[in-house]
């Protein structure tokens, strides 16, 4: 069975002006020039993705965007379709991240409108799951992913489940400083591994990248890195600046 290749995500999230994304992306491709064993991935917002695209090619860096549409197109003011996406260079869409599902009412049945509509445009889906602070303190974490992980990523073939990316981010380690342990983590990835296989068989679920997110850093990447379920990270703040994204994407 081919081994998981770790993806190493930036999500820059409403951050970065197009001349501050591309100074910080012509310094990751000198930095990340050589990567093959691991895969890096920007997602800036929506009007740097030309830009950057431009500035990516030729590289092994990725490209992706942190939200879209599920329709193909039409009068939905504001809103961006998967081909649009396709078409700026993007290889990979995040969807679901819990800033959507808190701020913009985002909810599972439109989490898998759009992981559908992303495969439908060859966009690799990364869909973001995790549970509340309320939540984890009342011990319902794992029904919280798996309802999550149900009904969100229903419907899929079982091609589309192994090439799909999930990120387990708890919605209490973003942005916060406070990550969960290696522990903590690898226990919720190998529930949400175990959950996948039951829908899709252990061959897709064994296939499926699974990404923690939530204070990822160049000081806590490597231990987290070396839980068995853990694929790679999804990362916020320490995406912004070259050094650290380096340093993430270097992890040993
Ligand atoms: P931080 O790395 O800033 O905690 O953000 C995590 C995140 O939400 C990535 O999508």
């Amino acid at each position: 069975m081919a081994k998981r290749k770790p993806l190493i995500a930036g999500n820059w999230k409403m951050y970065k002006t197009v001349a501050e994304a591309s100074d910080l992306v012509k310094g990751l491709k000198k930095n990340l020039g050589g990567i093959s064993d691991r895969e890096a991935l920007v997602c800036p917002p929506f009007t740097s993705l030309a830009a950057v695209a431009q500035l990516l090619k030729d590289s092994n860096i990725s490209l992706g965007a942190q939200n879209m549409h599920w329709e193909e197109k039409g009068a939905f003011t504001g809103e961006i379709a998967p081909a649009m996406l396709a078409d700026a260079g993007c290889k990979y869409v995040i969807i679901g991240h819990s800033e959507r599902r808190q701020y913009f009412g985002e909810t599972d049945e439109t989490v898998n409108k759009k992981t559908k509509a992303a495969f439908a445009h060859s966009l690799t889906p990364i869909v973001c799951v995790g549970e509340t602070l309320a939540e984890r303190e009342k011990n319902i974490t794992l029904e919280i992913i798996g309802r999550q992980i149900k009904n969100g990523l229903a419907g899929l073939t079982d091609k589309q489940a192994a090439e799909l990316v999930i990120a387990y981010e708890p919605v209490w380690a973003i942005g916060t400083g406070k990550t969960a342990s290696p522990a903590q983590a690898q226990e919720v990835h190998a529930a949400i591994r175990n959950l996948f296989a039951s829908m899709y068989g252990n061959e897709a679920a064994q296939a499926a990248r699974i990404l923690y997110g939530g204070s990822v850093k160049p000081d806590n990447v490597s231990e987290l890195m070396r839980q068995p379920d853990i694929d790679g990270g999804l990362v916020g703040g320490a995406s912004l600046d070259v050094d650290s994204f380096t340093k993430l994407v270097q992890f040993s």
